[in-house]
């Protein structure tokens, strides 16, 4: 009698970026195997274990081709109704994007629309994005509120989210963003919103649908004491916080988001050396968002050698959201941040792996290593620079979450 499969996939015949240990992690001619979701064993093909049953239930041949681990997109927004096309429009002749936020437009428009939606068009509307990242290799996404601004649709926003990655196969992290932008009937009272705010986290939370707390700490945003409340707020129900940091100017975020030890600083354009400094002592990663940075043309650029002087992680996302960055693909996030950040391509497809799972507090995927998910994607490509150098063509060729073949 021959003994049952001992996996129950097998992946022969690729190029692994492991990104398990220095560099790429490059492992030719290898060998992928996962049972039960997990990755249960990597490594080079000649090394496998010798034996006289079936390795593996379904054996599959990668042609040579690259398998990295599945991305992690650790910055979007994507759950949100209608578009701001108009207001790109209006910036290229001229407008400014806060000039546009505090005429009444902005992330506040997006709100009028969110609200308006009912559950149904807002998964309707959002899910061709969420794909959009699946079929460019993303496995893992995290997904904000923000766009509802009151109790029942920031709840909504949260529960589409969760509904994204059921729909999907792919897993979704939510974060609660109430302090993203004051909405209009909490006009010259952002105090008493703030407040509000602190008081829907624990029910929202008690619905399981918080992962993480962010707010957006900014002159058009929230100061330091109302985020440190929304921060005080979180860490009273034990959940993560990030933060929106210095992305317009130098808010001393980056620096307040590590006194909390907050998971990341998101954006980071103005954060000084002591907020840097900030960061690495606390372990806060640094959210590299140049989707934003090249729809808004920035010219200013995050401190990149201060961050790696430190050893602050650097994660990349695509802040996929209606106004500053209608970015769907996770690949051409980390080509901003080559082009534009200087970022290496190893850094990039480390910033979107195992930092940007840092990023989320996710410590069972990022590598190909034994004992984590079963998150893996075959790329048409043979060099991992190639996920950075093309833009746009269709180079996932097939995905996995959690040992299920997404496509
Ligand atoms: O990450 N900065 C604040 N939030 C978003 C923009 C949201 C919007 O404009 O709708 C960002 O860039
Ligand atoms: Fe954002």
């Amino acid at each position: 009698m021959t003994r049952p499969p001992l996996w129950d996939g097998l992946l022969l015949d690729a190029r692994l970026a492991t990104l398990d240990g220095p560099g790429y992690g490059l492992v030719e001619d290898g060998a992928l195997a996962w049972k039960d979701g997990r990755i249960a064993w990597v490594g080079p093909r000649g090394a496998l274990p010798a034996g006289d049953g079936p390795l593996a239930a379904q054996v599959l041949q990668a042609g040579g081709r690259l398998v990295t681990p599945g991305l992690v997109d650790c910055h979007t927004h994507l759950v949100f109704g209608g578009n701001r096309a108009g207001e790109f429009e209006q910036r290229l002749a001229g407008a400014s994007y806060e000039e546009i936020a505090r005429a009444g437009g902005g992330i506040v428009s997006t709100v009028r629309a969110t609200r308006a939606a009912d559950p149904a068009s807002l998964l309707a509307q959002s899910l061709p994005r969420a794909r959009a990242l699946v079929a460019d290799g993303a496995t893992t996404v995290e997904i904000k509120s923000g766009y509802g601004l009151d109790f029942d649709s920031e709840r909504r926003m949260l529960q589409v989210a969760r509904q994204v990655g059921a729909s999907l196969g792919i897993e979704v992290r939510t974060t609660f963003l109430g302090a993203h932008a004051l909405p209009p009937e909490y006009s010259g009272r952002a105090d008493d919103y703030i407040a509000a705010v602190c008081e829907w986290l624990p029910r929202l939370h008690a619905e399981g649908l918080v992962d993480a707390v962010d707010a957006f700490c900014e002159r058009i945003g929230f100061d330091a004491a109302q985020t440190r409340r929304v921060f005080e707020a979180a860490r009273a129900l034990g959940l993560p916080v990030k933060l929106h940091a210095d992305q317009l100017s130098d808010g001393a975020g980056a620096a307040l988001v590590a006194e909390f030890g907050g998971l990341s600083a998101d954006h980071v354009e103005h954060t000084s050396p002591e907020g840097v400094a900030a960061m690495a002592r606390a372990g806060t990663v640094a959210v590299l968002l140049p989707g934003a940075f090249h729809v808004l043309r920035e010219t200013r650029l995050p401190p990149l050698d201060a961050f790696r002087a430190r050893g602050v992680a650097m994660a990349v996302a695509t802040d996929c959201n209606p106004g500053t960055s209608p970015l769907q693909s996770l690949r051409l996030a980390m080509s901003l941040a080559c082009t534009h950040f200087r970022l290496t391509p190893e850094e990039a497809l480390r910033g979107t792996t195992v930092h940007a799972a840092r990023a989320l507090g996710l410590h069972d995927r990022g590598r190909l290593a034994a004992g984590l998910r079963a998150d893996f994607v075959l790329w048409n490509a043979k060099a991992p620079a190639e996920l950075c150098y093309w833009l746009g063509g269709n180079l996932a060729a097939s995905a996995w979450s959690g040992g299920r073949q997404l496509y």
